[in-house]
């Protein structure tokens, strides 16, 4: 069997990896400054989190949801304390795209409506309701095309105000920083101003920190950054480091019932471990600290090179634009300068997704790879 061949692929077979460092099949070392779309919050194998997947996989590895599961509670409440979020209540699922469907649901059964607002250039996902809401027609089949998604522009608060008025939208969904789009946000005024209308017309707000969470604005979470309290915050990518999970933080307001959400395989045990082991990382080593000390070092080196027009985002969520198309840059970073970086909706932008433990050492070399590569 071949198989399903829907990814243009980079010609690396990594095999091990540690930290920053990816080793490849013939023993080159890479640089990882994306992380697989800034999934590696912790950093590659680190050695907490190895031990205590470890571990529990010595004990039990998977039970579904019909038992009890206290490593679910023990993740709730970690989770709960170090983002600041204690009156929400935990769902967990699988993958991000999960997170949202599920989030995009409870929206629609509590409220009983059913369109939704999204924002332009977003991404939430490939499934049903969550491809639905991610502003790209390629992805999107006629069976996605049947629910009733509206995008709007960031900052137009007028736009925004006719159509929630109408009073028929469940939920609106935003990435607090723009990831897969081009690392975009708009400002703290719009951002205040829709989640107040979301109040008066029964919407709910949903905040997709799939990409933006997990410390890598610099905040737990990106829409902190801008004093607003979404309804539903789903999460997924940084959580695991690598192991797939994902889950939707539901505020106290909204109350559950048997049978409303579910999955097999969300939170089992082995998941949750790989979940607790990334939150014990991000607290007893001051990550988010790091991420928002680096990223100050970050823009301070990227302000010397004039070739990059702007630098968007926050913490190491960080966009490097340019005046052209970065697909070959990013080529010429990882064949010759042995260096992941990412891609963006928009071409001029080049992301930059590294662990949230990465040091000024890593980040001086990014930019003289960076600038070798610019002078070709
Ligand atoms: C903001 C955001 N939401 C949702 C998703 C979908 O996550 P997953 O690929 O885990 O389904 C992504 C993936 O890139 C994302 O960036």
């Amino acid at each position: 069997m071949n198989l399903f061949d829907v990814y243009p692929l980079y010609n690396v077979t990594p095999v091990s990896a540690k930290g920053i460092v990816v080793i490849d099949d013939k023993g080159q070392k890479y640089l990882d400054f994306y992380g697989g779309h800034a999934v590696i919050s912790i950093g590659h194998s680190h050695p907490h989190y190895v031990r205590r997947i470890k571990e529990q996989l010595d004990q039990i590895g998977f039970y579904s949801n019909a038992i009890q599961n206290p490593l679910q509670s023990e993740l709730a409440e970690k989770l709960g304390k170090l983002s600041n979020c204690e009156d929400y209540n935990l769902f967990l699922c699988n993958s991000g795209a999960e997170a949202n469907e599920n989030a995009l649901k409870l929206a629609s059964f509590q409220t009983g409506k059913s369109r939704v607002l999204a924002f332009h250039n977003s991404f939430h996902g490939r499934t049903s309701a969550a491809v639905a809401a991610t502003d790209d027609l390629k992805i999107n089949a006629p069976i996605n095309q049947q629910q009733k998604v509206t995008f709007l522009p960031f900052d137009d608060i007028k736009a925004f105000t006719k159509e929630i008025e109408k009073g028929d939208v469940c939920a609106v969904i935003l990435e607090a920083i723009q990831g897969v789009g081009g690392l975009d946000e708009p400002s703290t005024e719009f951002y205040q101003e829709i989640a107040k209308l979301c109040k008066e017309h029964h919407a709910l707000l949903i905040a997709d920190e799939v990409q933006s969470g997990y410390g890598r604005s610099g905040k737990f979470f990106a829409f902190q950054h801008h004093d607003i309290y979404p309804d539903i915050i789903t999460i997924a990518k940084g959580m695991g480091n690598g192991f797939p999970i994902g889950g939707v933080l539901i505020h106290d307001s909204i109350k559950a019932s048997y049978g409303l959400l579910g999955t097999t395989f969300g939170g089992n045990h082995l998941a949750c471990a790989a979940a607790l082991a990334v939150l014990e990382v991000i607290e007893q080593e001051f990550l988010i600290e790091n991420t928002n000390k680096l990223y100050e070092y970050f823009i301070s080196k990227a302000a010397k090179i004039p070739e990059v027009k702007r630098v968007k985002g926050r913490g190491l969520m960080i966009g490097l634009e340019f005046g052209f198309d970065v697909s070959e840059l990013r080529k010429k970073l990882i064949y010759n300068q042995h260096l992941f970086t990412g891609g963006a909706k928009d071409k001029h932008v080049l992301r930059i997704l590294p662990a949230l433990n990465i040091t000024k050492k890593h980040i001086d070399l990014f930019f003289e790879a960076l600038q070798t590569e610019l002078k070709e």
